[in-house]
């Protein structure tokens, strides 16, 4: 069988990487990168260290609007797809790179199959909610790492029959990564951060980086934290710092660093006292590698985390990571 397998964002190479390895035993996999993420601490990182074959294709999409980006993908992809005629086109999670292989594979003969089907958060002012339900709808193989995936799913008409409850692909990323990061992570020397004594935190959702309200809210509750906070910074977000000049402010008080590969990371998390976080995989990993998880949005797609005592959900209110940050 032939699986053309597309990623294109930072959380798209860490679940490509367990699947890869295993589909290509028994399969022949056409890996293609949609160029989404191109940044080397965003992209070839995770390829090197992650050992992930190199792509066969880059669409070479970078940066745009939504509806910029989306439409590229969809042109070029098209015609790749075309040209390949796959059995399969596999996509992984949520992201505009996941929507836009989908509509193309809606257009061929190829089947869809759908990794982290069926995850819903309820809030469609994101737009990673719209590509889920709209990849989800199109999809001929569904993977739901969670029974309540599979529940949404059947709520929506999707039935058993396309749909696999198949466990959750970061689970044998983080894994992997854990003992690699015990091995060889220096991360938490090179930064000065002691075991359990650090926060980690991440942000980079649209929703708060792009509204100078929630961004300043949250900005400032991270300095306000009583332990050191290291700050892995996304690049979305680290834009929108330089524009609002808060960047010099924030760091007299937070650790800023650049993104960090998977291995240093799951290092960073797996040694920190506690996350915040407004990532939907950090929240999942958090989970596995017993960190506190405070949430930085309203709602989650991850349940499951929150049901658990694992997760708190704090939103951009500033009073309420101060009271979760301890
Ligand atoms: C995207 C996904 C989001 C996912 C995140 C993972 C969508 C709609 N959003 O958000 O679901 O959680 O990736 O990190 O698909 N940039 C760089 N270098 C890069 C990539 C981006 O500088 O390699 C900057 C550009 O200024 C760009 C901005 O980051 O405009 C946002 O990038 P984009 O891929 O559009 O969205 P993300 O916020 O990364
Ligand atoms: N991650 C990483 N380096 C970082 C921040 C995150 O390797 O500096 C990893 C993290 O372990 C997780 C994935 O990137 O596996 C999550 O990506 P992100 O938060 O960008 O996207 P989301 O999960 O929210 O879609």
């Amino acid at each position: 069988m032939k699986v053309v397998s597309v990623v294109g964002a930072r959380p798209q190479f860490v679940k490509a990487f367990p699947v890869s390895r295993a589909l290509r035993e028994r399969h022949e996999e056409v890996l293609v990168h949609t160029g989404q993420h191109y940044s080397e601490t965003m992209s070839d990182v995770f390829f090197e260290e992650l050992d992930i074959p190199a792509p066969e294709y880059n669409l070479g999409v970078g940066s745009a609007t939504q509806g910029r980006q989306t439409g590229a993908m969809v042109s070029r992809f098209g015609e790749l797809a075309e040209r390949e005629s796959p059995d399969v086109i596999l996509v992984y999670g949520d992201t505009n790179s996941t929507l836009a292989s989908a509509i193309v594979a809606a257009k061929t003969d190829a089947q869809l199959a759908h990794v982290e089907a069926g995850l819903r958060s309820y809030n469609r002012s994101m737009p990673e909610e719209i590509n889920r339900v709209l990849t989800d709808h199109v999809s001929d193989l569904l993977f739901a790492p969670t029974q309540r995936g599979v529940e949404n799913l059947r709520k929506e008409g999707i039935g058993d029959g396309m749909v696999h409850q198949t466990g959750d692909v970061m689970y044998d990323a983080i894994r992997w990564a854990r003992c690699r990061a015990a091995d060889r992570s220096t991360v938490l020397d090179e930064h000065d951060l002691a075991e359990g004594e650090y926060v980690l935190a991440t942000v980079h959702r649209a929703g708060n980086t792009d509204d100078l309200q929630r961004l300043e809210a949250i900005m400032a509750a991270l300095c306000d934290t009583d332990r050191k906070v290291v700050f892995p910074i996304h690049p979305r977000t680290s834009e929108r710092l330089d524009e609002c000049d808060l960047r010099e402010t924030i760091a007299e008080q937070l650790t800023l660093i650049d993104p960090v590969g998977y291995v240093d990371f799951v290092r960073l998390l797996d040694g920190a006292e506690r996350v915040a976080t407004d990532s939907g995989g950090v929240q999942k990993e958090a989970f596995f590698l017993d960190t506190p998880c405070v949430t930085l949005r309203d709602e989650t797609e991850w349940v499951e985390t929150v049901d658990a005592g694992w997760n708190v959900l704090v939103g951009a209110d500033e009073a309420a990571i101060a009271r979760e940050r301890k």
